[in-house]
Formats: C-alpha cells, sequence, structure tokens
C-alpha cells in the first residue's frame, strides 16, 4: 500500500516538473523541518521561480513595488518605515513583519487572517493600498517573458498562471530559514561562550519568572504564534485577531511575533509604533496599558539599569550570521 502511493506520487510529481530536482533545505540539525503541502514540493525549480517573483514589481499595478520592496532582504525581510507605503503613495494598516521562519506559521497575518502561504500571496497584490494589480493580468503580462516561460514548464509543468504564481513565491518563502544567530550556538550547539556573559544574563532573564518573556515568545522560533493583548492601547483601532473571529474577547489580540532578527525590523508592533527595542522593553516592563482582553502574564516588574542593559543585549544576539536566503 505505501509502496505503491509513494510510485504514484512521484510519478505525479515527474509529471508537475517536480521530479526535476528537489531543494533541499539548508536547516540547522536541531531544526525541526517546516510543513510543505503535499500538493506543492519544494523543488530547485519552483524556489527558483518563486525568488524571481518575489523580487519582480511588475507584480504591481504601476510595475513598480516587489513583495521585497516592503520586505527587504537585508532587515530579515521586513519593512523599515512604521508602515509601508503602497503603489499609490498611501500607507498600509499594518507594520510590514519579517518573513524568517514565515514556512512555521500555522496562519498568516498578524491576525491569522489567512491559512496558507499560497493564499496570502493574492492579498498584497490585489490590496489597493499594497501592489493593487490582478494577478491574473500580471500572469498574462509575464507568461510569455523569459525566465518565468522556461521556469514555470520546469517548476510546474504549464505555463505561468496564478495556480504557479502563488504556489512558486510560498516555495521560496518557506527556504527563509532563521535558525543561524549566536543564541542558536549557544542554546542549540552547546558553544557556551557564542555568548557574552551579559547577553546569558539576559536570556536567562528572558526565560526566567521575572519578565516571563518565553511565557510567549518560547520555543525555537521565540513565538508560540498565539494571539495575545499586551496593553499597548486602552483602545484599539486595529481589531486584531476580532476581525476574524468577530468576536470582543479577541479585540487587540495580535500574533506573537518571532524575535529572531528583532535588531534588524525595527519599528515594532503591528503598527509599528515602537522605534526602538528600549521601547519594547519598558513596555513589557510596565505590564501594558489596562484593557478587557490584556493577557494576565502582562504584570509590571522592575528591571535594575544592568538587567535592562543584559535583556537588549541578549535581543541582539538574535540576529542570523548568514544570509536568510539560501536560493542560487
Ligand atoms: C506595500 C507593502 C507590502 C508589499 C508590497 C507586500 N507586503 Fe507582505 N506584508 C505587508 C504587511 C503590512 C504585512 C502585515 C499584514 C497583516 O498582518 O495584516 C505583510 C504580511 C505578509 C506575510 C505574513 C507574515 C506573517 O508573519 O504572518 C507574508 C507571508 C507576506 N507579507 C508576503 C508577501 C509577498 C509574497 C508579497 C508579494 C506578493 C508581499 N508580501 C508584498 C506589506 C507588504
Ligand atoms: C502575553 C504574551 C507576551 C509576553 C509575556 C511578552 N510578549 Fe513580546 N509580544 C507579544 C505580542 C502579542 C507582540 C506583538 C504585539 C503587536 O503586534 O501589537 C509582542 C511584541 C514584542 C516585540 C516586538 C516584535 C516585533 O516584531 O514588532 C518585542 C521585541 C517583544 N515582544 C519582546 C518581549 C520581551 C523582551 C518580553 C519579556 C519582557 C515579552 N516580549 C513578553 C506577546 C508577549
Amino acid at each position: 500500500m505505501v509502496i505503491a502511493l509513494t510510485g504514484c506520487r512521484k510519478d505525479e510529481l515527474m509529471q508537475q516538473g517536480g521530479g526535476a530536482g528537489s531543494f533541499v533545505l539548508d536547516l540547522p540539525a536541531w531544526m525541526p523541518a517546516p510543513p510543505v503541502p503535499a500538493d506543492n514540493p519544494l523543488t530547485k525549480a519552483s524556489v527558483a521561480l518563486g525568488k524571481q517573483l518575489f523580487f519582480e514589481p511588475r507584480l504591481s499595478r504601476t510595475g513598480t513595488l516587489s513583495c521585497a520592496g516592503c520586505h527587504f532582504t537585508d532587515r530579515a525581510f521586513s519593512d523599515t518605515v512604521a508602515l509601508s507605503i503602497g503603489v499609490a503613495g498611501q500607507p498600509g494598516l499594518r507594520n510590514s513583519p519579517t518573513l524568517a521562519n514565515v514556512a512555521y506559521h500555522p496562519a498568516l497575518f498578524r491576525d491569522g487572517g489567512v491559512p496558507t502561504l499560497e493564499l496570502q500571496v493574492l492579498a498584497p497584490i490585489h490590496d489597493d493600498l499594497e501592489m493593487d494589480h490582478s494577478i491574473i493580468t500580471a500572469a498574462d503580462d509575464l507568461r510569455e517573458v523569459e525566465p518565468y516561460r522556461s521556469l514555470s514548464q520546469q517548476a510546474y509543468g504549464r505555463p505561468l498562471d496564478p495556480y504557479v504564481i502563488t504556489r512558486a513565491i510560498a516555495n521560496y518563502e518557506r527556504t527563509l530559514i532563521s535558525g543561524w544567530s549566536r543564541f542558536d550556538r549557544y542554546l542549540y550547539q552547546g558553544e557556551t561562550t557564542a555568548l557574552t556573559e551579559s547577553e546569558v544574563r539576559g536570556w536567562e532573564l528572558f526565560s526566567g519568572p521575572v519578565a516571563g518573556c518565553t511565557g510567549c515568545h518560547g520555543g525555537f522560533d521565540l513565538s508560540d504564534h498565539s494571539y495575545r493583548n499586551v496593553g499597548q492601547y486602552s483602545t484599539y483601532t486595529d481589531p486584531g485577531r476580532a476581525r476574524i473571529s468577530l468576536d470582543p474577547a479577541d479585540e487587540g489580540k495580535f500574533k506573537v511575533p518571532t524575535l529572531r532578527n528583532i535588531a534588524l525590523t525595527a519599528p515594532y508592533m503591528h503598527d509599528g509604533a515602537m522605534a526602538t527595542l528600549e521601547d519594547v522593553v519598558d513596555h513589557f516592563a510596565s505590564g501594558g496599558l489596562s484593557h478587557p482582553n490584556k493577557d494576565p502574564q502582562m504584570t509590571p516588574f522592575t528591571l535594575s539599569a544592568q538587567e535592562r542593559g543584559d535583556l537588549l543585549a541578549f535581543l541582539n544576539a538574535l540576529t542570523d550570521e548568514r544570509s536568510l536566503d539560501q536560493v542560487p
């Protein structure tokens, strides 16, 4: 039975062009592999096509804004401004998050409103505050253009269309792996000297009972990907998770962000309202403003000047020492 299924799957892959060569993710030994949907295997051709499309400004109405225009490579695929500017020159509604380890997210967007990376691709292309285009028109315009014509055939055995565009970009995003920070070497590879003494003290505070950061920023991605209200406001203009659930108890709850590469991804929070890591640490130490949905873990605590410095030093040690992009 198993053999029969495997055989089937392989034929199918060959048909799609997927048999042409699978893409082997370069993962640290300790890190779990991300889930990949059965109908969109990681192949060299699909990630190469996805990368090309990710940097393609012709996916926008004006031909001027690519995905990378709001998710900068050297900013761990986040933006430098609080609210990204779309093709019409208008700011969007939320801060552009890092795409590092996005393959591990159970749902996309700060409110978890989109279930898969494939579907997510449609949102920025069609959003009038972002790329303000149509994926159908974009596919029509690029179909006969190289390298799209040949890569699309190689990757999916068909001409470029919305099916191909969404799948290829999703696969490129799945290759953006963060697991090579000094903190990773310290914690997972037993390199006790990879962190300074101050950074180790910062990690102990971060994971200890007083600051309690790992209560939400736990696990290898430094996020449990749950939705929490951290008392940033006493009245939220952005409903957060409640936009999806329509449940008032979810108002002001946002997905716990990864803290990987946090030194590169300023400004912070769903609306980019906090400019520096100092601002964020001071916010958490204050316990936040009162709000009926505020998480019970948000209680005030006091840090000495040295402890505050240690915590900040730790956060600054979460930056990858190599490029997140491993696609040649
Ligand atoms: C105009 C700026 C802009 C452009 C262009 C843009 N994005 Fe984004 N991206 C954002 C913002 C802002 C968010 C957060 C939206 C939210 O949470 O509601 C986001 C969120 C995401 C997420 C979800 C991340 C998470 O943590 O849940 C993914 C994946 C993503 N973008 C991929 C892309 C891809 C692929 C493209 C190109 C097709 C693209 N983006 C184009 C601004 C942009
Ligand atoms: C109750 C859960 C919870 C706890 C505890 C918590 N955080 Fe967070 N943290 C969040 C959520 C949720 C956000 C995003 C809020 C938003 O988008 O508006 C966040 C955002 C952040 C950000 C900004 C990330 C970004 O990309 O914008 C940093 C930095 C951060 N937290 C650090 C810490 C530190 C340090 C601690 C411990 C002192 C801590 N957090 C404790 C839930 C928590």
